[in-house]
């Protein structure tokens, strides 16, 4: 790592729906484990999100509950808005799309765009509802994957093999509206002729990113570049969206996908005018490290379609990297919003109160980094009763209320270290940059597993010392173990903080860590409590799950 600056981009969540896990190991968890620790690693860092507000999703949404657009998108903005901040996702900003700043900013990007020349104004035949009067793109058709066969493609995206696709493309295509078959009507778009783009995407990913990037999104790229890119229409004949910023345009609105994206710089405006800050380096600025999170639903329009449109408007970077994520299932099947197969994010903040970090912890080692991963209540009860309790937890406990009771609360001092002290202090200066180079390099699962290590090995540390025998025959070398063991428990209150921030802060309540301390300090000196240093009292990290209350959870989950 050699940026200094990072601009780092959650995707923006639709607002026709609370979160629920998919959407946080997807995105949020992944994302908040990297900016929490650039922060402790000193970097200049903004995290930037904010509600997908336009779009079909929310008509539908709407329409299916007898609500304005508008009152679906407050609804929800609000109900994503407080359970992300509950959750700890640490946003610098969450904006929204149906902001001013936003709909300036993205109808700026369209008359540049429109200004250079850069667009194609064309009259095409599009699918067209003749029962509901009305054209049918996204979310309003369904039909066949000229691709991958599968039935049930949307006019702008196959969500089963990824490839974006323009709805008159779909086979045997159906309207979702009213059901019925669409017919060809002829109607004006402004279209992105991506072919122009192929050889700069070819540059730009396939040329400069073969071997830094997630072999996953690489390989989706490489399989669109070499099918061939065609214009896409970046406008729709909606009456929900941006519109469209020209005279000639009545009853058109920008296509969601194309001022979703543009969110995320309007996201940054909007940060800056509330902080003081200049917006334009952290997405100007060729040194700034520009990080993408997002599913791998997204990858098209995170890879292809948004850096052709950065890089037709010229000035603008581009991303440094995308790492998608692959999907996670819920008890072995696929999560579903329309079946309600899913764990709901405000349910979850509802039933486990004060646990976010073991929701955040269990999602984390479990994350779909590579393939699909899956989420059951019976590994949740388990990682949280045999990890966090049984390791993380005991190991704290253990230390902290041997430091009250043999010592009043005070760190003891340091006596002559045996070899197992010293091979343990070489272990310890260690984890930092395990950790860290796992994070740097998106590999949140072994950062997280490396982070348990570091518990695991304060735990064997008195496990085998058993200072609880040796107070009798040798006190002075159980000042020894109890100095070191909570040096361990010092650095795990710091290095847990990217993956478990509510348990890192009480972690540094109880040992009165009062002083930041910077991730890298760590690796060079390793007493971070000094002697005589007053300890507050011990309190549970964790505490075990009952089976009764897993038992709860999956009948919810079968029932409702
Ligand atoms: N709302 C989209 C989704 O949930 C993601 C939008 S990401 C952005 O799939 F780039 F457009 F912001
Ligand atoms: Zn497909």
């Amino acid at each position: 790592m050699n940026s200094k600056r990072y601009t780092v981009t959650a995707a923006l969540p639709y607002t026709n729906g609370p979160i629920h896990i998919g959407h946080l190991a997807g995105v949020y968890i992944p994302s908040d484990i990297y900016v929490r620790y650039l922060r402790l690693v000193n970097r200049d860092v903004i995290y930037i999100c904010g509600s997908d507000e336009h779009g079909v999703a929310i008509s539908i949404k709407a329409k299916n509950e007898g609500l304005s657009p508008k009152d679906i998108i407050d609804k929800y903005h609000l109900n994503i808005k407080n359970s992300f901040q509950e959750f700890g996702i640490s946003f610098d900003n969450y904006s929204r799309t149906s902001n001013k700043i936003h709909h300036e900013t993205a109808s700026e990007f369209f008359s540049l765009l429109h200004g250079k020349k850069k667009l194609i104004e064309k009259t095409s035949d599009q699918l067209y509802d003749p029962k509901m009067n009305q054209f049918l793109a996204d979310r309003f058709v369904v039909g066949e994957c000229p691709e991958c066969s599968s039935k049930d493609a949307y006019g702008d995206q196959c969500e089963k093999c990824g490839t974006s696709l323009n709805a008159i493309d779909l086979i045997n295509p159906k309207s979702t509206i009213s059901g019925s078959d669409p017919i060809l009507k002829k109607t004006k778009h402004w279209f992105l002729p991506l072919n122009n783009y192929e050889d700069f995407i070819k540059e730009f990913i396939l040329v400069n990113h073969k071997y830094d990037w997630k072999s996953n999104v690489y390989g989706q790229v490489k399989s669109w570049i070499e099918n061939g890119l065609k214009p896409r229409a970046i406008t729709r004949d909606l009456d929900w969206g941006i519109k469209v910023p020209l005279k000639n345009a009545k009853g058109k609105v920008l296509y969601v996908w194309f001022d979703a994206p543009i969110g995320y710089i309007s996201s940054t405006k909007e940060w800056g005018e509330i902080n003081n800050k200049d917006w334009k380096p952290y997405w100007q600025d060729k040194k700034t490290t520009l990080v993408h999170f997002i599913g791998k639903d997204n990858i098209v329009f995170h890879c292809i379609i948004f850096p052709s449109i950065l890089k037709a408007i010229g000035s603008y970077i581009l991303p440094t990297n995308v790492p998608a994520n692959e999907f996670l299932n819920l008890e072995g099947e696929k999560i579903s919003t329309s079946k309600n197969w899913a764990v709901w994010l405000p349910n979850y903040l509802k039933d486990f109160k004060d646990k976010q970090d073991v929701l955040r912890y269990v999602l984390t080692v479990n994350l779909p980094e590579n393939k699909d991963s899956d989420f059951t209540w019976d590994d949740f009860q388990n990682k949280n009763n045999n990890e966090l309790v049984a390791i993380f937890g005991n190991f704290i406990n253990r230390v902290t209320v041997l430091t009250h009771k043999y010592f009043k609360g005070k760190v003891p001092k340091q006596d002559e270290l045996t070899e197992n002290d010293k091979k343990i202090i070489t272990r310890l200066n260690k984890f930092p940059k395990s950790i860290g180079l796992n994070i740097e390099n998106f590999k949140f699962r072994d950062g997280c597993f490396e982070m348990m290590n570091l518990a695991r090995m304060g735990n064997k540390y008195l496990a085998d010392e058993e200072p609880w025998k040796k107070i009798k025959s040798d006190p002075q070398r159980v000042k020894t173990i109890i100095n070191l063991s909570l040096q361990i428990a010092a650095s795990l209150s710091i290095l847990c903080e990217p993956f478990l921030p509510f348990t890192s802060k009480k972690l540094k309540s109880i040992l009165k860590i009062e002083k930041n301390i910077r991730w890298n300090e760590l690796s060079k000196n390793h007493i971070l409590l000094k002697i005589n240093h007053k300890i507050n009292d011990s309190e549970l990290l964790f505490d075990k799950i009952e089976d009764k209350e897993i038992e709860l959870q999956v009948r919810k989950l079968r029932k409702d």
